[in-house]
């Protein structure tokens, strides 16, 4: 790998081998568009997407494929669950109250915020956990399954029958962008309206991800143009495809696609060893300069040092080979919660091994020194 410890799968995985060969005999041997032809080889891309699309519902649990609309990555995810929620006729005259966490990444509250919804925040207790004995009145809850920064994963199903106990009507969405990588998304059992992730971190391309909708029958589409049309019956009329075409105007990034159903073969075989943090917790914890925010079982480990900039150890580690996260990891709130203009985060991929891990921590005792 070029001489290089990549100890940032949490920012993106690399890619399996599989994912790569199953792109490039495609995007050279099997290349067409779907939905769109009724050739041997576009209907050959047509059964991959299909087969695809079921792939994805199996992992995540979804009771149809209907439920799994393909997206540019868990950041359009997020941003066209706001369009959907806002278009509803309940919200025309009266924008939502939305209940958001510090534990939010930037793409799951700034849409939000930006639409003009009305914003409380769940608070955190001291562990720096959803408090849940201060669940918040809200019409939609977004609730980060997993912090970028902590590494913890949360027990959505609780969550969310707290948040349905106390808002029977709420509509819940669930950024999984971090917790797909290490843990089982069980859909039908979450009962959340919509669950967001990209493929990129789970081993599959950039440009693909997935939002899962409880209830797609539900919301009147956000994106409009070829693919999604059952008739056009006027100059300014027309009938629409049921999901999940409805929701996927336009070509779909389908060499990503196959990349994905791919990416998932590999990661339900292979999750990555998180036995390599609590190798790196437990040697970096001695050192006293270094101070970890995170607990040993997370599936990352984050800290910030003691007179030294998060750049310049980035700086000093990456032109020694160590390729790590430092600033705030679009996790602002958290940071800001915190104290902190900036940590360093370390997280691990199927592809790495304890050799990297003790190489690792070797440069970082060096450069901490
Ligand atoms: C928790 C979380 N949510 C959302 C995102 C946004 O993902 P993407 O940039 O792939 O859209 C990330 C990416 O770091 C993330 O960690």
């Amino acid at each position: 790998m070029n001489n290089i410890i990549y100890l940032d799968a949490a920012a993106t995985a690399l890619k399996p081998e599989s994912v790569i060969t199953a792109e490039m005999n495609f995007l050279r041997d099997e290349y067409a568009n779907s939905g769109r032809g009724i050739c041997p080889r576009a209907a050959a891309v047509d059964a991959s997407i299909a087969k695809a699309r079921q792939k994805v519902a199996n992992f995540i649990g979804a009771e149809s494929t209907e439920q799994i609309i393909f997206t540019s990555g868990a950041t359009d995810g997020l941003n066209r669950v706001v369009h959907l929620v806002s278009a509803l006729p309940k919200f025309q005259s009266k924008k939502p109250i939305v209940a958001v966490s510090d534990l939010d990444h930037h793409s799951a509250r700034l849409p939000w915020m930006e639409s003009g919804a009305g914003i409380v925040i769940w608070q955190l207790g001291e562990t720096f956990n959803y408090d849940m004995s201060k669940v918040p009145v809200a019409d939609v809850v977004v609730i980060t399954a997993m912090s970028n920064v902590l590494g913890l994963p949360i027990n959505v199903t609780d969550l969310i029958k707290a948040v349905r106990k106390k808002n029977p009507d709420a509509l819940v969405i669930v950024d999984a962008a971090q917790y797909v990588v290490h843990n089982q998304i069980i859909a039908k059992d979450w009962d959340a309206d919509f669950i967001c992730f990209s493929g990129h971190k789970i081993g599959a391309d950039t440009g693909v991800g997935v939002m899962y909708m409880k209830s797609p029958d539900d919301f009147f589409p956000d994106k409009f143009g070829g693919g999604m049309v059952n008739k056009i019956t006027g100059a300014m009329s027309c009938t629409l495809n049921v999901a999940p075409d409805k929701f996927e105007a336009g070509t779909l990034p389908i060499t990503q696609i196959i990349g994905l159903h791919k990416a998932i073969d590999y990661l339900s075989e292979h999750r990555p060893n998180l036995d390599l943090i609590k190798y790196l917790y437990d040697r970096l914890s001695k050192i006293s300069r270094i101070k970890i925010i995170t607990s040993r079982n997370a599936a990352m480990l984050t800290f910030y040092i003691e007179g030294m900039h998060v750049l310049d150890f980035g700086a000093i580690v990456g032109a020694r080979g160590v390729c790590l996260r430092v600033g705030n990891m679009c996790a602002g709130w958290l940071h800001n919660l915190l104290g902190l203009s900036g940590t360093v985060r370390i997280s691990v991929g199927t592809w790495n091994t304890m050799d990297d891990v003790r190489k690792a921590a070797d440069i970082i005792e060096e450069a901490v020194k």
